[in-house]
């Protein structure tokens, strides 16, 4: 439709019906053949706002959408399609690993053909529009939703968020792929104490310097949406924020697309406190220009009346209507409602070949080995050693997360099923060992009935018998493979806890079996770092590979017999003690640093009973194969517009490998304080077995600029170190002059 009509079309609705457009209700309220009347009341919407409501949250399927649009277009008036917004993460049938492994991966062209197929995927389904990518910078593993994330550095999130935008809205305009939400705007991963939903306070600065880049660089590759998000910034919650939605979304950015709030975020102003009652609510959330209100009841019952008062002008909301349309308009909604979505293309679309096969190989690349002693890893397929493979995880295909509501764990490879395509049947065996966790009472949290939560725990019989069972194969076996982790529920929205160590009931399964002392390999699966100092100490071998999705087990088993080598690299640090948090390799220089201090013994910026390093430092990932770097040179002792380094890689093993390159600076001296290190730049690339090779970055002088002092984004000349290495800490360095 051209703009012109599209105008036209605004000017004819009634308030009502604009006011509608702006409002957005869950499933539950369309999905019978007479739209329902329960939850409306519950919420405390009108019959007659009901039928103009403009969108509809977490429904999806080419059936169940198309039902309802039809339903609904038959008694709309204008005939203004509805859109269609659902979670989908990462991924829709097929399920990718989960973003915090996606991180790993460091390699954002195939996460963005990830994201291709997780479009393709949700189109086929009627989705319009999805809630991802999120790309909250994470920094304290208590919080759950780290799961959603890739990671603590805003320069390789924003590298993420840009790759995954453009995946899944390639091809918009055919029809193919689905719009962006991105989320949850501004800086929802900064929550105090990593608990979910609470207070986030921090400087304007950092909020620039750190948090904000990974938003801009999806609005920059053009995402049509935006999440506000649950959390204060400077006292006042965002959706009703005017600083981070005015001033920086829309003035400075230049952002025209439709801001969304996160649920119920708009009448959640009232429990912040800065508002007295919806109509409050619905006024800060318009004057923040904050769109739609996703489920609450203070759009639509509340705009009209402010409008009436005069206390809110129409334009306000036209605007606000305009910018809807604008995105039914793209997404070609008014020439085909239903956007190509059949049931014929869905089933055709969904789990494909090629997109299990792509899910294997970002899975692959997501998995990160933390330990490997006496190089037990890769295993010999042709081994006539007897391998356990213990744990709650090792017949059981929930591998796909929290997040990935539509997925389906029966499509999952199981860790059971990938090692069984390797290993002779003799030589491999597999016990439960264990139950997942202590006490599933806090399912009942999540909906689950007593009889749902009884049924899932092991009585101690059965814990005695499984015990028993395997600690007999364990005695007979050469290797034992634990499959232990974070059950679904422990982490993802609301999964936020304080102690992050594997489940207390593992890991006292482990040390019986430890005790053994047979060579030992970990399968770790979390949605967040875990604190894993205690198996870091006592056990062989450790992967830790994440929530890996549908083709998990295949994955998992090609790394652990060496067909893939690994090379996933953490994108966030993994702490030595929960008591670290929030931990990050790119922390302030202090005063008084630990290593090069004047001050002596106790009075040094540390901790008395923990290290300050994290077990596993920001961009650390072992592999199979020898590699070294050597020769950091810098083109000259001087910077103005650019500088060429150079770094030599021998890999000396026989064994190809994905090494990823990373390149960090530090500002020496600065007008306000610098990190000790910044990622600036990182090259994953192939060094075939027995090979050298020399990798070049060329550092430009924008890539030096921060805020200083008095706010300006820019460059301050003097000295800087250049850091080149495998990892945060294991660098190479060099140093030069900006002038
Ligand atoms: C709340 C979550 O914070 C957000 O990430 C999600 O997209 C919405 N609910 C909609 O389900």
């Amino acid at each position: 439709m051209k703009e012109e009509k599209l105008l036209k079309l605004l000017e004819s609705l009634s308030w009502t019906e604009k006011v509608g457009q702006l409002v957005q209700l869950s499933g539950e309220f369309f999905n019978t053949s007479a739209l329902t009347v329960g939850p409306q009341q519950k919420l405390g919407i009108s019959d007659n706002m009901l039928k103009h409501v403009g969108s509809v949250l977490n429904v999806a399927g080419a059936a169940n959408t198309k039902e309802i649009q039809q339903q609904y277009l038959e008694k709309s008036s204008h005939k203004i399609p509805l859109l269609f917004m659902a979670d989908i993460i990462y991924g829709y049938r097929t399920v990718f690993p989960i973003p915090l492994g996606l991180g790993a991966t460091w390699n954002p062209d195939l996460v963005k053909e990830a994201y291709t197929v997780i479009g393709k995927e949700a189109q086929s389904g009627g989705a319009h529009v999805t809630f991802a990518p999120m790309v909250d910078l994470v920094r304290d593993a208590r919080w759950g939703r780290c799961l959603e994330s890739t990671g603590e550095d805003s320069f390789l999130n924003s590298a993420f968020a840009s790759a995954m935008v453009s995946g899944l809205q390639q091809d918009l305009d055919k029809q193919e792929g689905i719009a962006s939400c991105v989320k949850h705007f501004a800086a929802y991963g900064a929550a105090e104490g990593g608990r979910e939903y609470n207070t986030v306070d921090m400087s304007e600065r950092k909020l620039r310097q750190d948090y904000l880049p990974s938003y801009k660089a999806a609005v920059d590759a053009g995402c049509k949406l935006v999440m506000t998000s649950f959390n204060t910034y400077d006292g006042v919650p965002v959706t009703g924020n005017q600083f981070i939605l005015k001033d920086i979304l829309r003035d400075e950015w230049g952002f025209d697309g439709v801001i969304i709030s996160d649920y119920a975020a708009v009448r959640e102003l009232i429990d912040h406190g800065i508002a007295e009652d919806n109509k409050e609510a619905a006024y800060l959330a318009i004057n923040a220009t904050n769109d739609i209100d996703m489920k609450s009841p203070c759009y639509a019952n509340e705009l009209e009346p402010l409008l009436n008062e005069g206390r809110i002008d129409g334009k306000l909301i036209d605007q606000a209507v305009l910018r809807v349309l604008k995105l039914k308009n793209d997404l070609g909604l008014f020439e085909d409602p239903f956007r190509r979505a059949t049931e014929e293309k869905e089933k055709e679309t969904l789990l494909k070949e090629e997109h299990r096969a792509l899910a294997k190989k970002v899975t692959a690349e997501s998995i990160v080995l933390l330990k490997n002693e006496h190089g037990l890893l890769p295993l010999d397929p042709q081994t006539d050693k007897k391998i356990l493979l213990v744990g709650p995880y090792g017949d059981n295909q929930e591998l796909i997360g929290l997040w990935a509501v539509h997925g389906k764990t029966t499509d999952t490879i199981s860790i059971k099923t990938g090692i069984e395509s390797y290993l002779k049947p003799e030589n491999f065996h597999v016990e439960k060992g264990c139950d997942m966790l202590e006490s599933y009472e806090f399912l009942g949290e999540f909906g689950a009935t007593k009889d749902m939560i009884d049924s899932l725990s092991m009585s101690d019989e059965e814990k005695a018998m499984h015990l028993d069972h395997a600690l007999r194969e364990a005695r007979s076996a050469d290797i034992i493979i634990f499959a232990m982790g974070e059950h679904t529920m422990q982490s993802g929205e609301a999964g936020s806890r304080t102690d992050i160590c594997l489940p207390q009931i593992q890991r006292a399964f482990m040390k019986q079996l430890i005790e053994l002392g047979k060579k030992t390999i970990l399968i770790s699966i979390s949605g967040r770092p875990l604190v894993l100092t205690e198996e870091a100490e006592t056990i062989d071998a450790i992967m830790q590979v994440w929530f890996p999705g549908t083709e998990g087990g295949h994955a998992i088993a090609d790394v652990l017999f060496g067909k893939t080598n690994p090379s996933g690299r953490l994108s966030m640090s993994f702490p030595y003690s929960v008591g670290q948090l929030p931990l990050y390799y790119s922390e302030f220089k202090t005063g008084r640093p630990l290593t090069s201090s004047t001050h002596s013994g106790r009075f040094v910026s540390k901790y008395l009973d923990s290290p300050n390093a994290p077990l596993f430092p920001f961009g650390y990932g072992l592999n199979y194969s020898s590699v070294q770097y050597s020769d950091l040179t810098l083109s000259d002792t001087t910077m103005s517009d650019e500088l060429l380094i150079n770094v030599t890689i021998k890999n000396s093993s026989s064994i190809d490998c994905l090494e990823t390159v990373q390149l960090y600076i530090q500002d020496v001296v600065g007008s306000v304080v610098r990190p000790v290190k910044e990622l600036k730049q990182f090259k994953k690339l192939s060094i075939a077995g027995n090979t050298t090779a020399t990798v070049q970055f060329i550092l430009t002088r924008d890539e030096l600029k921060y805020y200083t002092h008095s706010m300006d984004y820019d460059v301050e000349t003097g000295s800087f170190i250049v850091f080149v290495g495998p990892n945060s800490e294991e660098t190479l360095e060099a140093s030069f002059q900006l002038v």
